[in-house]
């Protein structure tokens, strides 16, 4: 872990599964059979007034994981009701206390690690080494927005003033604040979102992505052993449209923080919008259209290394995710020859295996969705390579990598949420274009640059718009307090998450002055 000095944090969970993977894989394989059930959670308590309704796994759908029982309409009042009456009471709990929760939630996080990668694989589908990151970046949210709250929050910040006069600028709880999370990274994200909005002083009512409601279930558990009591915390688990919107358009709600599509924030945005009362903060990190530009002098085993992992780790599942390569068509033939050598060495298959680099997409819905875009562009690009599919995979919702070479980013309507890669190639002369198409699509999450050639990387760099660039290396994983993460346009609004400034966006200012 080349981060290790640097994070301090979730050293517990640093986890080498190629040294330690058969000890690891016995405590995993202990959860593997367990069925799970989880569901709404309102004041601490699972109300047993409904039908659960079972969770099959993406990796093979006659497996059933577990049972939910699902938020109705009544819940989401309740549970308002419950962090609304709870607020003033946290809103004054000191900072370290409620830090304090955050610590002991990221110790829960670690000794559960086993529990929650072989949750995250049999409901999310995730590989191993997926389940291990997204325990490993919960545990680091937790712990750095520990610290971030106690040097911000619990001290006010002395203004200069006359004699006579005080003046202090502190931070402060907006209210309920409602948390609205993705499957994708259904832990880290869910953790992310609730650590900072309770830290900073604020209830919360979380609703999870519906497709990975038991893990969610499982972490909200957790925090209430923490010690965040449970009148300040709910789980709202349901249909996004049915009960996120139903969450959103409650008048008592005071801020959002959102991770999901594009869509769904334009959507959430318009009904904060034409809510009467106040004016209430949206925080949303959502899709892109992630390029990556490469010329003739980047160094192509690298870049293929690099394209590989950006493009298809998690199955392409990532909003991080490289979707656009522009090669330099000096290199381009070398480069397509290598990148399917690469493709073709990638293993589909069974997520809890050691040597499976790629499981299956989250869904149905989202198999289908990616296999309209693929027929789309067998009919309208050239296929460059296809990694083979196994018969093993045919009980689950897989999409094998694909390639295509295409002419123009602007053949891209939307973000195609999984392993599906589109190569351009330019000329020399045409890279103002290429910045050009990266800009015009609005979209602004990652940019990865590889050339040896230091002012061809900061001219890139200083014109695409984009959140996150990343020079002569891949383009995910970014670590909290390392590479603050977060875009701008239709990729989100900031600020950013895992950085300095996102508790800010969390809190209310009030300056205090006294007549001495
Ligand atoms: P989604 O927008 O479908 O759903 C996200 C969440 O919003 C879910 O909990 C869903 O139930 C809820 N929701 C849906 N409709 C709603 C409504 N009308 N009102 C309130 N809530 C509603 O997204 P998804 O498919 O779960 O996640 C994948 C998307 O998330 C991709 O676009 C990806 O790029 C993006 N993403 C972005 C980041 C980032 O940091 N920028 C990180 C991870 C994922
Ligand atoms: N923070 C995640 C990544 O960088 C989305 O891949």
């Amino acid at each position: 872990d080349i981060y290790g000095d640097v994070r301090k944090n979730s050293k517990g969970v640093n986890i080498d599964i190629d040294s330690q993977w058969g000890p690891f894989k016995q405590q995993i394989d202990a959860f593997m059979t367990e069925s799970w059930q989880g569901g709404v959670i309102v004041n601490g308590d699972t109300p047993d007034d409904r039908e659960p309704a079972p969770i099959h796994s993406p990796y093979d759908r006659r497996e059933q994981v577990g049972s939910v029982r699902w938020a109705d309409e009544a819940d989401v009042t309740r549970a308002i009701d419950s962090a609304q009456q709870a607020f003033e009471g946290w809103r004054r709990t000191p900072a370290e206390t409620r830090a304090a929760a955050l610590d002991k939630m990221a110790d829960l996080m670690e000794a559960d690690l086993a529990l929650f990668t072989a949750l995250c694989h049999r409901e999310a589908g995730k590989i191993i080494q997926d389940g291990i990151d997204e325990v490993r970046e919960a545990v680091d949210f937790c712990r750095y927005y520990a610290d971030q709250a106690r040097q911000n929050f619990a001290e006010p910040m002395v203004m200069p003033g006359p004699t006579g006069e005080s003046n202090e600028l502190y931070l402060e709880g907006r209210g309920v604040f409602a948390c609205i999370s993705p499957w994708n990274f259904p832990l880290a994200i869910f953790i992310g979102q609730i650590s900072a909005a309770l830290v900073a002083g604020n209830t919360v009512v979380a609703k999870p992505a519906e497709q990975t409601t038991l893990i969610a279930s499982h972490a909200i558990r957790l925090f209430h052993q923490a010690g965040i009591p449970t009148d300040v915390l709910h789980l709202l688990p349901g249909v996004g449209p049915v009960i996120g919107q139903a969450i959103i358009a409650d008048k008592r709600i005071a801020g959002v923080a959102f991770t999901g599509s594009t869509g769904t924030a334009q959507r959430i945005h318009q009904t904060l919008a034409s809510k009467p009362g106040p004016i209430v903060p949206l925080i949303a990190e959502t899709g892109g259209q992630n390029a990556m530009i490469v010329d003739s002098t980047a160094l192509p085993e690298q870049v293929i290394k690099d394209v590989v992992h950006s493009a298809f780790t998690s199955a392409g599942q990532r909003c991080s995710a490289l979707r656009v390569l522009y090669v330099q068509q000096d290199i381009a033939d070398n480069l397509m020859t290598l990148l399917q050598g690469a493709m073709q060495e990638l293993t589909l298959g069974d997520p809890s295996l050691h040597e499976t680099d790629i499981g299956p997409v989250i869904d149905e819905t989202a198999r289908q969705k990616l296999q309209a875009h693929i027929d789309d562009m067998r009919a309208n690009a050239e296929l460059i390579f296809e990694t083979p599919m196994p018969d093993d995979c045919a009980q689950g919702t897989f999409v094998a990598p694909i390639a295509f070479r295409i002419q123009h980013l602007s053949q891209l309507d939307e973000e195609h949420f999984g392993p599906v890669l589109h190569v351009i190639t330019y000329k020399a002369s045409e890279l103002d274009d290429v910045i050009a198409q990266i800009n015009d699509s609005g979209y602004g999450l990652t940019l990865g640059i590889h050339t040896r050639n230091e002012t061809t990387a900061r001219y890139i760099d200083e014109r695409v718009r984009v959140g996150n660039v990343y020079i002569n290396r891949d383009q995910i994983g970014a670590v909290v307090g390392v590479q603050p993460f977060g875009g701008q346009g239709l990729s989100g609004t900031g600020p950013k998450a895992g950085g300095p400034r996102y508790l800010y966006r969390f809190a209310t200012e009030r300056t205090r002055t006294i007549n001495t």
